[in-house]
């Protein structure tokens, strides 16, 4: 059976580049960046060159970049570390209730440490609204955490607007940029980002590694104590490895971008094509005029996710129900129910697809008939 991998949003795979630049790493350069010797030297070298190119890739400088392990690190030292650093100056922060657990767990945190957190709404069409934004602003909001594109919809949010409504409060602008990094080009200073997360393994590098981009002027404490690394803001032996794993990945989504962009254009509509030639009943959830090309998230009336899941896994499919971390369990998308209500049928009937870099053409129409017979199956019974 031909597996075809629709789950680039949970995580992809590496790219053969990333693994050819990551294996002679292993044995040729394994000293501690922070030694002073030759062996260090040449492990700071590829921290410096790695670095170089996360700042590069937005806009933004190299002393602006702390890596991470990842995208909920990021998240949670934007949130947490921010709110500590600033609490002389107010204890509101703002989100929305569709941001990754991430950034919601951290927030849930910070109230729970006498912060207040104002959770902003997002409409059927998947996107928040900046005059909601505009509305919960008070003098003591300190932080605004928005997310770029949503992971389970793939909606892209109004960044530019929210920087330019922000650029003149004291409320530091955080954005989960994780799944928006390699499709949507992103400069920090242009849309006064403060903070913006981006992970790795999103973007065919290693998993384990991600960055934040932490403007030059924001005030942040740190969340853990040790070293010296990272301007002592994640303080730890860096994973040179994966960093350099990581910038081959950035320089080649950077590189693909435009084809990468109208390739899933192209897979999308194809697949949404194959589906409705078949007779499939489907309703798009989301504004597809707003969304990235290489996610899509589906309902299928008169079925449920756990079925459609795994049918879909027996004939081959990887697909998931929303986000990857809440996969397993049952539990109706966060997301979907922000949009259309808790108790919509939506929320327990609709599947996320991802396109990525090894899907090809015949995959997306292989996999749309497997998923049609499926659900007209699953729709009948
Ligand atoms: C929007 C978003 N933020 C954060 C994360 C977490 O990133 P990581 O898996 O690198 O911790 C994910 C991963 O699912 C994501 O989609």
């Amino acid at each position: 059976m031909n597996h075809i991998y629709l789950d680039h949003a949970a995580t992809a795979p590496m790219a053969t580049e990333v693994i050819e630049a990551m294996v002679p790493i292993y044995s040729e350069v394994f000293g501690n960046p922070s030694s002073v010797h030759a062996f260090g030297r040449k492990a700071r070298q590829l921290m410096d060159q790695a670095r170089q190119v996360f700042a590069g890739s937005i806009h933004a400088e190299e002393k602006e970049i702390v890596i991470t392990s990842g995208g909920t690190e990021a998240d949670n030292l934007a949130l947490i570390g921010t709110a500590l650093a600033n609490k002389q100056k107010g204890n509101h922060i703002i989100t929305t209730v569709q941001e990754h657990h991430a950034v919601l767990h951290a927030a849930e945190h910070l109230e729970e440490n006498g912060f207040n957190v104002t959770y902003l709404p997002v409409y059927e069409d998947g996107k928040m609204a900046v005059n909601d934004l505009k509305q919960a602003l008070t003098d003591h909001t300190i932080v605004v955490s928005i997310m770029s594109v949503n992971n389970e919809t793939g909606i892209i949010q109004p960044i530019h607007d929210i920087g330019e409504l922000l650029k003149n409060h004291q409320a530091y602008f955080h954005t989960d940029a994780v799944q928006a990094y390699s499709q949507l080009p992103i400069d920090v200073k242009e849309d006064h980002i403060d903070l913006l997360t981006v992970s790795s393994h999103k973007i065919n590098g290693p998993k384990g590694i991600g960055f934040l981009y932490v403007n030059k002027n924001v005030s942040l404490h740190t969340l853990q104590f040790g070293g010296e690394q990272e301007r002592k803001r994640r303080p730890g032996t860096e994973n040179v490895v994966s960093a350099v794993g990581f910038q081959h990945a950035v320089q080649l989504a950077m590189n693909q971008r435009e084809n990468r962009v109208e390739t899933y254009k192209e897979y999308k509509k194809l697949f949404i094509e194959t589906l409705e030639q078949a007779a499939v009943n489907v309703e798009l959830n989301g504004n597809q005029s707003e969304a990235i090309p290489s996610i899509i998230n589906i309902s299928f009336p008169g079925t449920n996710v756990e079925q459609l899941l795994t049918n879909f896994d027996l004939t081959g499919i990887a697909a998931s129900s929303g986000s990857a971390c809440t996969a397993g369990s049952v539990e109706p998308s966060h997301v979907l129910s922000a949009m259309y209500g808790a108790g919509n049928e939506r929320t327990t009937n609709s599947i996320r697809f991802s396109f990525g870099l090894h899907n090809k053409k015949e995959d997306i129409m292989e996999a749309a008939e497997r998923i049609a017979s499926i659900v007209k199956r699953l729709a009948a019974s």
